[in-house]
């Protein structure tokens, strides 16, 4: 009887350590085998009942079946132990750390962030308009003619007769002076729109930063001293710069301001079609029918305004081969800066 129960037991024992892979298990099969309640200890309570000339050749048997149980499930005990410990609650330090990848700003805003700096060094406050703007805003008040090519729709994007995509920052420098009384000192960053044939030049949104200063008695020379200063703080002391005559409407006179190649240093290359210089913004002296169109008196204020783009910036800068790739959020492109 009890040998038959031990043999029963014994491949029971065999089938669930077979199954065993977690320590819960394992203090199962010991409670069902091994503890006071357990199988084994059942058939010890069982041999009390066999005849004396039974009980020590059973006795024999059941103790080599308890021995055999205990060290069965000790060296199972050992190997799991061993094994959780690594996956509960040992740490490896020499797994690889798991990155936190954070965002950064866009090239655009770092750009726009250290002109607004420099500027902010200077006195300069920031002023911002919308990107919709009447016909009046973009053109007109900034004495356009009413035949300017600006004004055609191959040029611009027109939303209506009178409504359109600021094609550039001047018509914020209306807004800025309709509010307030000279002196006025202000940059105007944002977003323009031109209605042109996208390339790797051009694009038919970009960014542009206004500067507007009014006041009695500003000259050209200030203008220059603030450009200077600004280009010199933004791409370098030993920069290398000329003013070139040039027209805007609102302007008079009005000049663009070119500096020296940054690959070729003014040798002549791709980049500055071989002529040694960049342009990087256009200026001029506020044109009197401006200040007249916003209600300010041109025999007592004079005022300098310029404007420059900011992507154009960073394809100088940083030698962007194409414009479009500013817009394309591909983070190959926007992780370099
Ligand atoms: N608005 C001009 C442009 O878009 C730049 C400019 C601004 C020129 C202010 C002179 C003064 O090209």
């Amino acid at each position: 009887m009890i040998a038959d129960r031990i043999k029963n037991i014994k491949s029971s024992f065999e089938i669930d350590i077979e199954k065993i892979n977690s320590p819960k298990q394992l203090e199962d099969i010991r409670i069902k085998y091994l503890s006071r309640n357990g199988l084994v200890a059942g058939l010890f309570e069982e041999l009390k009942s066999v005849s004396k000339e039974e009980k020590p050749v059973l006795g024999k048997e059941l103790n080599t079946f308890r021995t055999f149980v205990t060290e069965k499930f000790n060296s199972l005990k050992e190997k799991i132990d061993s094994n959780s410990g690594a996956s509960e609650d040992k740490l490896d330090l020499t797994l690889p750390g798991i990155a936190n990848e954070i965002g950064r700003k866009h090239i655009l805003t770092q750009t726009l962030d250290e002109i607004r700096a420099i500027f902010k060094g200077m006195g300069f406050s920031v002023s911002e308009g919308p990107e919709i703007e009447s016909d009046y805003n973009n053109f007109e008040a900034l004495n356009f003619p009413h035949d300017h090519p600006a004004r055609d729709m191959q040029d611009t994007f027109f939303l209506s007769k009178n409504f359109l995509l600021r094609t550039h920052t001047s018509p914020v420098q209306i807004r800025v002076m309709e509010k307030n009384e000279p002196p006025v000192r202000v940059i105007m960053p944002g977003r323009c729109y031109r209605n042109e044939a996208v390339s790797s030049r051009s694009f038919c949104m970009f960014h542009q930063v206004e500067g507007l200063y009014v006041d009695t008695d500003v000259t050209f020379s200030e203008l220059k001293g603030t450009l200077v200063g600004f280009a010199k703080q933004f791409y370098g002391e030993d920069l290398k710069y000329r003013f070139r005559p040039s027209f805007f409407p609102f302007t008079e006179p009005s000049a663009e301001m070119d500096i020296t190649c940054f690959l070729c240093h003014g040798k002549g290359c791709r980049v500055c079609k071989m002529s040694g210089w960049l342009e990087i913004l256009g200026c001029g002296m506020v044109d009197p029918n401006v200040f007249k169109s916003v209600g300010y008196d041109p025999e007592k204020y004079t005022g300098y305004a310029f404007g420059m783009g900011i992507e154009r910036i960073g394809l100088l800068k940083y030698n962007i081969p194409d414009i479009r790739i500013y817009f394309e959020n591909d983070l190959r492109f926007l992780k370099q800066f």
